[in-house]
């Protein structure tokens, strides 16, 4: 079998339904650019421990490199009969080096430490790329809520109205999960930076090679402490894809948000046009598909997750094929999140706000109910019967068709004669908002500096 890296020991080669079932070069194929990295590594590591000599090094440097830019154009592609990207690969390095130097380079490793190695690359390098584009977003939320910053809306509890709050206030809140996930990703970062090489197909290597200087060529940390571990353990791949699927699942809390508001009952926002989708038959729909798809996909992003834990559930240590299938779905989360970020940063940044009707909602529903109750503790009442008063002070109001500032001194007084007039001062959706002062709460400076504090932890990424 022409270039298979195995087929001493059998008498025939793969047939064509074991080769169609086996093959990985269609999905595997990204990894190619960290195969070659890896190469080159272990050639230096080779050269080290002195079976290369130092112009075999240089000539399988450069054969890579040949390799690596004939990748990149294109002129290199995985034949059909190539098992995976490493089998490829190592027919083209054979190809541009010979069979002589090129056939060197196997001694001291594996494919399964090999695969071990790359995906951990593949995935540091995309981590990166998605910290960025959800600091840009963070970035884009803190802008929304400093650009109103004393906008009131209803805020909510069992999506009924609970207790005016700043739309900042409520804006912000989506943006911090967003931060845990930054820090998730740079933690997870620094896990996952250790390195499998050298593990070989399991027990190590026997040619005092040295895994530390492939490490550090790769631009990871120290190798991996068990090389059992290194080659069987795909937590760290797992981890990630639980990571992005909880930047999913924070995304969909957004859009689903995004999605009401925008309803002709809330009118709370305006999508951009070129950030919302129209109908086919109804030409006057305005649609918010990007949310939507935010929350679709987010359903997806868990269903990767979860197809991988159930592959890995139950695997005997060390390497099993089944492993192969951790790449198809953190891959597909890696692209997924890849694209829908960008379209939901640029639908937040253009969202419009209509804070006159949220400002009008804010008071209904009996929202100050709380500020009452909370007032009469200021006025010595004990809880209980504050909480009581204010319920019944309610009531009233429903039974007769008033909102909570509206009825006379008398009926305040009827209700309660703890109820004196005094308590409209907290009968406002500002007042109300601004006397919640405690840490963390929505009165307007406590907002501003909570999206400094935003601005700040932000930069950090
Ligand atoms: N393509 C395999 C994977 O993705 C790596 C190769 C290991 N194969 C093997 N037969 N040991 O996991």
């Amino acid at each position: 079998e022409a270039g298979a890296l195995w087929g001493g020991r059998f008498a025939s080669g793969p047939s064509p339904e074991l080769q169609r079932l086996s093959k990985s070069t269609q999905f595997d194929w990204v990894l190619a650019d960290y195969d070659i990295r890896g190469s080159k590594a272990h050639a230096t590591a080779l050269a080290a421990a002195g079976y290369l000599t130092g112009e075999e090094l240089t000539a399988m440097h450069e054969a890579l490199e040949v390799l690596r830019a004939d990748v990149a154009s294109g002129a290199f592609v995985a034949a059909e009969s190539d098992e995976d990207v490493h089998s490829a690969l190592e027919r083209g390095l054979v190809e541009r080096a010979g069979g002589q130097l090129g056939g060197k380079l196997r001694a001291g490793r594996s494919r399964n430490d090999q695969i071990a190695t790359l995906v951990r690359l593949y995935l540091l390098d995309h981590a990166a790329i998605i910290r960025g584009l959800l600091v840009q977003l963070i970035e884009v939320i803190t802008a929304q809520a400093e650009a109103h910053p004393t906008a009131i809306m209803p805020g909510r509890t069992h999506l009924q109205h609970a207790q005016p709050v700043l739309l900042a206030h409520q804006l912000a809140a989506h943006a911090w999960p967003l931060v845990r996930d930054l820090e998730r990703l740079r933690e997870w970062s620094v896990r996952a930076s250790r390195s499998p090489y050298g593990a070989g197909a399991l027990a190590g290597s026997s040619l005092g090679l040295d895994p530390a200087l492939v490490a550090s060529e790769l631009g990871l940390g120290l190798p991996c402490d068990n090389s059992i571990d290194a080659t069987a353990a795909r937590d760290v791949v797992a981890e990630f894809a639980f990571i992005l699927a909880q930047v999913g699942i924070d995304l969909s809390r957004f859009s689903e948000e995004i999605i009401l508001w925008a309803t002709r009952e809330f009118s709370f926002v305006r999508l951009h046009d070129s950030f919302s989708t129209g109908s086919s038959i109804m030409p006057q729909k305005k649609n918010p598909d990007i949310a939507e798809l935010a929350r679709g996909k987010s359903g997806r992003l868990i269903g990767n997750l979860t197809g991988l834990l159930a592959t890995l559930k139950a695997l005997p240590l060390a390497y099993n094929r089944d492993l192969q299938e951790d790449k198809e779905p953190v891959f597909d989360s890696v692209d997924t999140l890849e694209v829908l970020l960008p379209a939901f940063t640029g639908m937040v940044a253009t969202l419009s706000f209509n804070t006159e009707r949220m400002t009008d909602l804010a008071p209904q529903g009996f929202s100050l109910a709380t500020d009452v109750a909370e007032w009469l503790v200021k006025q010595g009442v004990i809880f209980r019967d504050a909480h009581e008063i204010s319920g019944e002070l309610v009531r009233f109001c429903e039974e007769n068709g008033l909102e909570l500032p509206e009825p006379s001194d008398a009926q305040l007084a009827a209700v309660s004669p703890h109820l004196t007039s005094s308590v409209r001062e907290v009968l406002t959706v500002s007042g109300s908002v601004n006397s919640r002062v405690g840490a963390g709460g929505t009165a307007a400076v406590r907002v501003a500096e909570q999206l400094r504090e935003l601005a700040r932890v932000t930069a950090e990424f």
